[in-house]
């Protein structure tokens, strides 16, 4: 299935859904034309939500040649509203919009509303409506704001609806999308965690044939996953190497060498650069040099181990790429970006590799999915996201010394014990703990103690981009608080922060 994206906010949920549904979609931008489109053979078209007016004069407009591939179109919304316009029907600015839940009532269930409740709930998120269905359609259904909140043309193929079948707050939304893709675009249900597998690997061996590949590990699903796929494909071409800067939190580093050398049997490499890692960043402080000084580390580090691969090193390099990112930077059909932005484990774009994505067409659900399948650990399948400079921007305000890494990582540690044993781990999108250059006064046992403070900073989020902090139980954060001070030596008070994003960030440095 392809997806046109208009801009709508929901654009990645709808390829998700359809995704859901066994099916696999592609999110394109609107602008792809035609051709690339047909060039998929796609069984189906769906054309997204968006945020403009269909009439504002640089609104995106919808391709006449996109109804002529012989395919069924389901327009969502905006895309609903494109269609109706193009083919004759009315839209309009209506006095009100029309947000959130609606009752929806289906008139004539017709072909894509067939075995549907009269009555149900949908979301709707609108200004425009359509006030009459293009000739040769019918209208299948109306809301409390929208005269026609459905409409379809089984002979030409063409279906529309106002209201979003891939949130939530549409109960039957799923159906209506399963109807669309099964009964309407006759797609069969064959795309799964299993099926992404078998694909990959005929693609690695084909794309490497008998190549010698590199791959930079860091314990973070992404590189886990890659690493595992790729080592299923060519086995022992594939050499990992794990760099262990120092800067990982309790136990991490020998998790990961584990679970990959003992487990797997994956050729691996494991470097300890702690004492090169806490050298060079001796006497710094400033968050962004600290950023540089590890990623130009890790890069030298990296290199060093790449040369001394026999003959001459690799020719690929495995890069733990997902689908957001190719959206993100232009939608699937330009040429591979390096994730950089953000991530020491990025490499510069001046090393002469060819690159090996094999998670370039997944969403991160389904990468962990994958995960699963292939029998990684729980906890790297669900591990939350941890920075590539690591523990070294958490020791903020001040140098990251190996004292001050060892009492974080204590605290660190504590914190993520207490969190997994209340079952909250997953639920929140990270939760870590930050250590600042600053002492205050305490009492302990009679005596005065001038210790470190400890902040407790966890999030909920989707996406890292906003987030709030999570409301932890009272009585979980005391435990956490009392063992912190109970256990570390060194440590004398704990606070919480409850600052969302923006406008603060994640990360304190
Ligand atoms: P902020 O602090 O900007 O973080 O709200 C957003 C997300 O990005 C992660 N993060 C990093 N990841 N290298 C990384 O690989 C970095 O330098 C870095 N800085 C922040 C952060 O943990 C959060 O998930």
């Amino acid at each position: 299935m392809v997806v046109l994206d208009y801009g709508g906010q929901y654009s990645q949920l709808i390829a998700r859904r359809v995704r859901e549904c066994g099916v696999f979609s592609e999110l394109l931008p609107h602008h792809v034309g035609a051709a690339e489109v047909a060039r998929r053979r796609p069984k189906g078209l769906i054309l997204s939500g968006g945020p403009a007016s269909v009439y504002a004069d640089d609104a995106p407009k919808l391709e006449r040649e996109l109804l002529e591939l012989g395919i069924p179109v389901l327009g969502i919304c905006y895309g609903m509203q494109l269609l109706t316009r193009e083919l004759g029907g009315e839209v309009q600015g209506a006095e009100v919009g029309e947000f959130g839940r609606s009752r929806l009532t289906v008139n004539e269930p017709g072909r894509l509303l067939a075995g549907l409740p009269e009555e149900q709930t949908c979301w709707m998120s609108h200004r425009d409506t359509v006030f009459s269905p293009p000739p040769g359609f019918t209208a299948l259904a109306s809301s409390t704001a929208s005269p026609v909140a459905a409409l379809e043309s089984v002979e030409q193929g063409i279906y529309g609806i106002q209201f979003h079948p891939e949130v939530v707050h549409t109960p039957y939304g799923q159906q209506i999308l399963t109807r669309f893709l099964e009964e309407i675009c006759g797609c069969a249900r064959n795309w799964s965690a299993g099926s992404v597998i078998e694909d990959q690997l005929e693609k690695i061996r084909a794309q490497v044939g008998d190549g010698r590949v590199i791959c930079a590990l860091s314990g973070g699903v992404d590189s886990s996953v890659a690493a595992l796929l790729v080592h299923k494909a060519i086995g022992d071409q594939l050499t990992c190497v794990f760099v262990d800067h120092g800067l990982m939190r309790k136990n991490e580093g020998e998790q990961v060498i584990t679970a990959f050398r003992d487990h797997y049997r994956v050729p691996l490499v494991a470097v300890d650069a702690e004492e090169r890692f806490l050298a060079r960043l001796r006497g710094v402080t400033d968050p962004e040099a600290k950023r540089k000084a590890i990623g130009e580390e890790f890069i030298r580090v990296f290199e060093e181990e790449s040369a001394k691969l026999a003959e001459g090193g690799a020719r690929f390099l495995v890069q733990g790429t997902l689908y957001s990112d190719v959206i993100e930077s232009g939608g699937g059909t330009g040429a591979a970006t390096i994730k950089s932005h953000h991530n020491v484990g990025g490499l510069p774009e001046d090393l002469e590799f060819e690159l090996v994505e094999p998670l370039r067409a997944l969403f991160k659900d389904e990468v962990r999915a994958v995960g699963a399948e292939l029998g990684l650990p729980e906890r790297l399948v669900w591990r939350q996201p941890f920075p590539g400079p690591g523990l070294a921007i958490r020791v903020v305000g001040g140098e990251a010394t190996r004292a001050r890494l060892d009492t974080l990582r204590d605290a660190d540690a504590i914190l993520q014990d207490e969190i997994r044993r209340a079952g909250l781990y997953r639920e929140l999108w990270q939760s870590f703990c930050v250590l600042p250059d600053v002492r205050t006064v305490g009492v302990q046992g009679d005596e005065r103690t001038y210790g470190y403070v400890v902040v407790i900073r966890a999030v909920t989020s989707d996406d890292a981009m906003t987030a709030d902090w999570a409301r932890l139980p009272y009585d979980l954060l005391e435990q956490i608080a009392s063992r912190m001070i109970n256990e570390i030596r060194e440590v004398n008070r704990v606070v919480l922060d409850i600052t969302s994003k923006p406008p603060g960030t994640i990360e304190w440095e």
